[in-house]
């Protein structure tokens, strides 16, 4: 019997597994690169997932697209878990119950991850190259760096991806870009996610060797991308209009200011159900008798006790792109009748101390590698976060607009990290 060897059967996998979305890339035995096809929403196919798990009261635990069909189809009956990138860093949160089982931050990954194997048909595969950001969501110091890693690589394990190796995403999106060359440039990958924004300053083309470390020059991170622009929209028109500003009477019949604090939870999906234990619940009722604009206080009460957390997030995350392409928008929630109009102008500028953190963070890029922006040849931006026309502005007044690249916006970490999976592992 021949012994057994340790390298892997094609296909090379690499993992991207997103704030938001996750893809799958494949590459095969002569080092070419697809996306995994996976099963999309209303039974049609897709090269993206949502990084959402959906628990149903009856069909057990889904991941992805059919995850989300499932979940309008009980119209949320169960619970929809997303963001769980978001966690891995912190030292406070671990776990979470579920129908009265207790889920690890490992396991509920493992078990979006196991969706994904089995949807994309590589059930057998034991190796991968994964992405990390360049810093974690909530990332402090080393330590938090190491938790956020050490969870991955348990929740790998779990998954049946024993063989792991991580790579930045943006160095991965930067083998995107290289794939297409036929000479050397140094690029700035920019890659603008949903929770986070990761930079790497990178020699690329033919003549560069694969994985060669001096062609690094530098990386660097923060935790800023599509989420934080959502929060924004939040608090500008959505939160006004669940009666934030507002006053109700209190138990003594004094008039007394909506706490503020309510609504800094509704910036984030995933501190939503922070809102739901007995003392807030009660405060809530409160307000509910007391209210002075009524109709607004409703739509806040709504939100928590009906778990319309996600559909509200959804709305403004839909008028956020839509921003993108149009000068005005409307950010519309039938479940909390709203109806509010948005306008690229003032979103532009309430996400404008988002943009002068990444600003300072591409300079700080620059500056540690010693480059000038004049030497850099291309600006690769990708991440569904590029798309919003100030972030690109941000790039093109610091490196002239005929030095931006973009496209596969969402598959272009994917790509790059099962091209580095072949280089790796082939
Ligand atoms: N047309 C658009 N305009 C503005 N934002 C968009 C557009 N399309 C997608 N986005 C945003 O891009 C983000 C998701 O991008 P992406 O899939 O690259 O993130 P991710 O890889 O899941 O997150 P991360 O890399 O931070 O872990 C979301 O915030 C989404 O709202
Ligand atoms: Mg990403």
């Amino acid at each position: 019997m021949r012994p057994m060897t340790t390298r892997p059967d094609a296909p090379f996998l690499g993992i991207d597994f997103g704030t938001t979305n996750t893809s799958l890339g494949l590459a095969a035995a002569d080092g070419s690169v697809r996306l995994a096809p996976l099963p999309g929403r209303g039974g049609g196919a897709t090269t993206t997932w949502r990084t959402v798990l959906y628990f149903d009261p009856d069909a057990g635990v889904l991941a992805g697209a059919p995850a989300i069909d499932r979940y309008a189809e009980t119209e949320g009956e169960g619970r929809l878990i997303q963001s769980v990138k978001s966690h891995l860093a912190s030292a406070a949160f671990s776990r979470t119950v579920i129908f009265g089982k207790t889920w690890t931050l490992e396991s509920l990954v493992a078990q979006f991850l196991r969706g994904l194997r089995t949807a994309a048909t590589v059930t057998d595969a034991r190796h991968a190259v994964v992405g990390r950001p360049v810093r974690y969501w909530g990332s402090r110091d080393e330590d938090d760096d190491a938790r956020a890693l050490g969870r991955m690589r348990a929740a790998l394990a779990a998954a049946g991806f024993t063989d792991v190796v991580f790579e930045f995403e943006p160095i991965a999106a930067a083998l995107r870009y290289a794939s297409k060359l036929d000479h050397d440039e140094l690029v700035l990958v920019a890659d603008f996610g949903g929770g986070t924004s990761d930079f790497s300053l990178v020699r690329v083309g033919p003549h560069v060797a694969p994985g060669d470390p001096s062609a690094i020059l530098g990386t660097g991170g923060l935790a800023v991308g599509g989420d934080a622009f959502d929060a924004r929209i939040i608090d500008a028109v959505v939160a006004p209009a669940l009666g934030r500003d507002t006053s109700y009477r209190d138990a003594f019949g004094a008039v007394t200011a909506v706490p503020t604090w309510l609504f800094a939870r509704l910036r984030r999906w995933h501190h939503l159900s922070f809102l739901k234990d007995a003392d807030t619940l009660r405060l809530l009722d409160r307000l509910e008798q007391g209210a002075l604009a009524p109709d607004r206080i409703q739509r806040l009460v709504r939100v928590v006790k009906e778990d319309l957390g996600l559909a509200l997030h959804q709305s403004v995350e839909a008028s956020k792109q839509a921003l993108s392409g149009d000068a005005a928008a409307q950010l519309t929630c039938a479940d909390l009748d709203l109806l509010l109009p948005v306008q690229r102008p003032p979103f532009e500028e309430w996400i404008a101390p988002e943009l002068d953190g990444v600003d300072a963070v591409i300079g700080r890029v620059l500056e540690r590698a010693g480059v000038a922006a004049a030497d850099v040849d291309t600006v690769f931006a990708t991440g569904g976060s590029s798309l919003v026309p100030a972030v690109r502005r941000r790039l093109s007044a610091r490196f002239g607009e005929a030095k931006l690249a973009g496209g596969d916006e969402l598959t272009s970490v994917a790509w790059g990290l099962a091209a580095r999976a072949h280089q790796l592992f082939a």
